[in-house]
């Protein structure tokens, strides 16, 4: 605890800013409780707080050079405190750090602390060695430890809300041409079950309703340690006994690790969402194949087939990525043609962004413009599909799960099975309570609905 507290007594407060995807989210939860263990206080803002992590992602190019701009005024904020006499240190998180190490630290030399999402468990001793040393510390390193059952040991699972994230698998094998995550965040592992149903009921004691499981690979979830080889349908099955838990999610999807067994669960599981995020990234075989996504178009659609066959209202998600080396027009168009077939419910999509060290960098890019057309072009087919998605809701009574509450007096915001977001006029008494609203109306990025009664 001592640590933790300046000269004057006072304790001292981080701050955690992340970027990129949901398992950064929950990285960065994960660290909040690690320092809070510590003593550290919760600042609302980095001007508040005497750490400050980044925990960056390297996905795409424009994502990891926002670190250095946020490193830019960072630095500036030290300099200010220095002057004052007062403490101030910097650390970098997440894949950026994993994949740059000291590149970081010679590009910003106010930096102290560079740690990669297998290290962060060790936060509290990185920060020690810091103090102690006065230098930059850099741990980049994939742990023999695992990081899990050190995050049990160090800290508690602290209030989250209603719906939890919970990492259950990380890392990929897939090397898909384009990406980094094999690179950043490792080889496929998976946490062993009893593991993560021991995090799933402490979760669940502190009044989480939903949880979503994560993984870059989910679906390829294979259990491990001591309780052995399992899968993602028997995890779920697991999961769903648990008292209190009443929704669980899972993102994201490979297609091909969508087992029979998978498909099943949304058929007979009601606690199993009908939502799906399972990205193809393109619609042409040709593409695929220089992506090295392992299946075809046809592979996808019929998947997709089967999943809506065991559950009917299934809303599809996905990720695309338009201009990727030597994609032509054609190709493109038939990434268009299997979104028109598929109609997704929601979906993310990106112009293809060279990373340095996949193999699809080495290769002829497509011009920057043809990338921007092709982007706006898909974007405005998929938000005609979203938009039609949520109109499609009018007049429904859905089961919503109450969230939190609204901007308004007497408003709370909850979701949709379907993952949208829903404004309806409650009493805060429904907070974590899943009651039945008809859908009255639709706005850009939600629904609005009103209170019909409690869920049977
Ligand atoms: N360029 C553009 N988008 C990418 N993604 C991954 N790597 C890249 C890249 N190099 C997208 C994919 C993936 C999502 C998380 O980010 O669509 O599914
Ligand atoms: Fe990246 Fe492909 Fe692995 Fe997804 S499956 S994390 S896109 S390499």
């Amino acid at each position: 605890m001592d640590d933790a507290k300046t000269i004057k007594g006072t304790v001292k407060t981080a701050f955690v800013k992340s970027y990129g995807c949901q398992m950064n989210v929950y990285d960065a939860i994960r660290m909040e409780e690690l320092l809070a263990a510590e003593g550290y206080g919760l600042a609302d803002a980095p001007e508040h707080a005497d750490l400050v992590i980044l925990n960056t992602c390297h996905i795409r190019e424009k994502a990891a050079e926002k670190v250095y701009s946020e490193l830019g005024k960072l630095k500036r904020l030290k300099a200010e405190r220095q002057l004052e006499g007062r403490d101030f240190k910097i650390a970098v998180a997440g894949c950026v750090a994993q994949a740059e190490g000291e590149e970081i630290i010679r590009r910003q030399k106010a930096v102290d602390l560079v740690f990669g999402p297998q290290t962060y468990h060790r936060l509290p001793e990185l920060l020690k060695e810091q103090a102690r040393t006065g230098r930059a510390v850099i741990e980049t390193e994939f742990p023999a430890e695992d990081k899990f059952d050190a995050l049990a040991e160090k800290s508690l699972r602290t209030k989250q809300g209603v719906a939890a994230f919970l990492t259950i698998q990380e890392g990929c094998d897939k090397f898909c041409s384009f990406c980094v995550v094999p690179y950043t965040r490792g080889s496929e592992f998976s946490r062993p079950v009893a593991q993560v149903l021991s995090e799933a009921r402490k979760l669940a004691e502190q009044g989480v309703v939903e949880l979503t499981l994560l993984g870059q690979n989910v679906n390829a979830y294979r259990g491990g340690g001591a309780d052995g080889e399992s899968n993602l349908a028997a995890l779920v099955a697991e999961l769903s006994r648990i008292d209190g838990i009443k929704r669980i999610r899972y993102m994201t999807s490979h297609p091909r690790d969508m087992t029979d067994a998978l498909i099943e669960a949304h058929a007979t599981n009601d606690k199993l969402m009908p939502y799906l995020h399972l990205p193809i990234q393109a619609g042409s075989d040709r593409v695929l194949k220089a992506m090295n996504r392992g299946h075809t178009a046809e592979h996808y659609i019929r998947l997709i087939e089967r999943i809506r066959q065991a559950r009917p209202d299934m809303a599809m998600s996905g990720d695309f990525i338009v201009g990727f080396p030597g994609e032509s027009e054609k190709d493109f168009e038939e990434t268009l043609a299997l979104v028109r077939l598929v109609n997704y419910a929601a979906a993310f999509s990106f112009k293809y962004s060279a990373r340095p060290g996949t193999p699809a960098a080495e290769h002829a890019q497509v011009p920057e413009e043809v990338k921007a057309e092709r982007l706006q072009r898909l974007q405005a087919l998929l938000t005609e599909q979203l938009q039609a998605f949520n109109h499609s809701m009018v007049g429904k009574t859905l089961p919503i799960l109450v969230e939190k509450n609204g901007r308004h007096e007497g408003q709370m915001i909850g979701r949709s099975p379907y993952l949208q977001s829903v404004h309806c006029e409650l009493p805060e008494s429904a907070l974590g309570q899943i009651v039945r609203v008809q859908i009255v109306g639709t706005m850009p990025n939600s629904l609005s609905g009103q209170y019909v009664g409690e869920s049977a």
